[in-house]
């Protein structure tokens, strides 16, 4: 096979997360505006395209695929990429899986399962329906759970996904985390980042980690797991729970050291780090005379430019300026 994907600071480079689409059906606060301004379709790649991207990355030894939004799940045909991956799992792929929002989990559980899909995350912030209402400004948390629900009888692993929000889901993390291992899922903190402008100031809502596990070891007894997803969080076993809980501290504690990963946009901007702005154009490759060739050349550069660390930081005044584009653009 070709030459893998190895960084400037001899990171190998195994974990694609691949975007979709930038749409989504809820406008989480921190994450979207009300009225976002979407991608034009035509500028989106096909099905076609998204396919061949990705097994070129296979070719690479891209071990696991991520398919991330806005939220995967509201691309029309988005289950026969999925279907057409999965049929690469176990030569050359080891894992296939996503990370949604869970509203459409109802009609697709089963079909993912089908495809070779064995594991989920599912993003989550609070369990109550009021609160959930007002930070997704949607009134989605019943569809959600029941999509939930579905994923776990199709026998789907769960991750939930949780922003730890000051003042919004605060109070009721232990709660969550609770409910989650209670219903044999792994839970995930996350800590806020600074990405695309939103209507509120999100440092109004940063909470850093440290102060949340700190609260969750005064409940429970937290053991460092050595556990590993392949992903940026750190886990731990509760003891009281019997469950797994993750933490990811872009802002406290970073972990860009052990960084495998890359991100690709629906447009095919690959990103060499999700805090910063490097980045190469993969769909003028894959639009070109010898596709090939250019996507290889992509690759390289992108191995060139990718940088030690993001740039996210917390300063008196705050965290640091936001980078231009949202969440929703590289799927996290
Ligand atoms: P696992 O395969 O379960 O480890 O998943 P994951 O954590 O890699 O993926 P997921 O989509 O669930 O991401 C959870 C959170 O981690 C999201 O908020 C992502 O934006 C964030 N995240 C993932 N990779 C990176 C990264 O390289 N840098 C930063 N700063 N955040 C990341
Ligand atoms: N900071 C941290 N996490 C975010 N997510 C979306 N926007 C942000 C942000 N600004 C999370 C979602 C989802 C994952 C893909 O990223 O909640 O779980
Ligand atoms: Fe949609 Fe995810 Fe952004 Fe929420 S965080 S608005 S679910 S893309």
């Amino acid at each position: 096979s070709l030459a893998p994907l190895v960084d400037q600071f001899q990171r190998r480079i195994t974990y694609l997360r691949l975007s979709v689409t930038d749409r989504c059906d809820l406008r989480c606060s921190y994450c979207m505006p009300e009225r976002m301004t979407f991608l034009p379709r035509k500028d989106v790649l096909s099905l076609e395209e998204l396919h061949k991207l990705a097994l070129g990355f296979i070719d690479r030894g891209i071990t696991k695929i991520r398919l991330t939004g806005g939220e995967p799940l509201v691309r029309r045909d988005m289950m026969e990429l999925v279907r057409a991956l999965g049929r690469k799992i176990g030569s050359g792929l080891e894992e296939l899986t996503l990370t949604t929002n869970g509203t459409r989990l109802n009609e697709f559980a089963e079909d993912l399962f089908a495809a070779g899909v064995r594991r989920i995350n599912v993003s989550l912030d609070t369990l109550d329906r009021a609160k959930f209402a007002q930070l997704a400004r949607r009134d989605s948390l019943p569809q959600v759970l029941e999509g939930l629900a579905a994923a776990k009888a199709a026998g789907l692993r769960v991750k939930l996904n949780t922003v730890a929000l000051k003042g919004i889901n605060e109070g009721e993390i232990a709660d969550l985390v609770a409910w989650a291992h209670a219903q044999g899922f792994e839970a995930t903190l996350i800590e806020v980042m600074p990405l695309g402008d939103v209507e509120e100031d999100r440092i109004d809502h940063y909470l850093p980690l440290i102060a949340v596990q700190d609260d969750l070891e005064r409940r429970w007894t937290l053991a460092a797991s050595d556990h590993r997803s392949g992903g940026p969080a750190r886990y731990f076993d509760v003891k009281e729970t019997g469950g797994r809980l993750g933490l990811i501290t872009p802002l406290t504690n970073n972990f860009c050291e052990g960084c495998n990963r890359i991100r690709v946009t629906a447009t095919g901007q690959l990103f060499a780090c999700l805090g910063g702005s490097e980045q190469v154009d993969l769909r003028a490759a894959l639009r070109s005379q010898d596709p090939q060739a250019a996507l290889a050349e992509g690759l390289d550069t992108a191995m060139k430019i990718k940088p030690a660390r993001h740039n996210f930081a917390i300063d008196s005044r705050g965290q640091a300026p936001a980078l231009a584009r949202h969440m929703s653009m590289t799927g996290g």
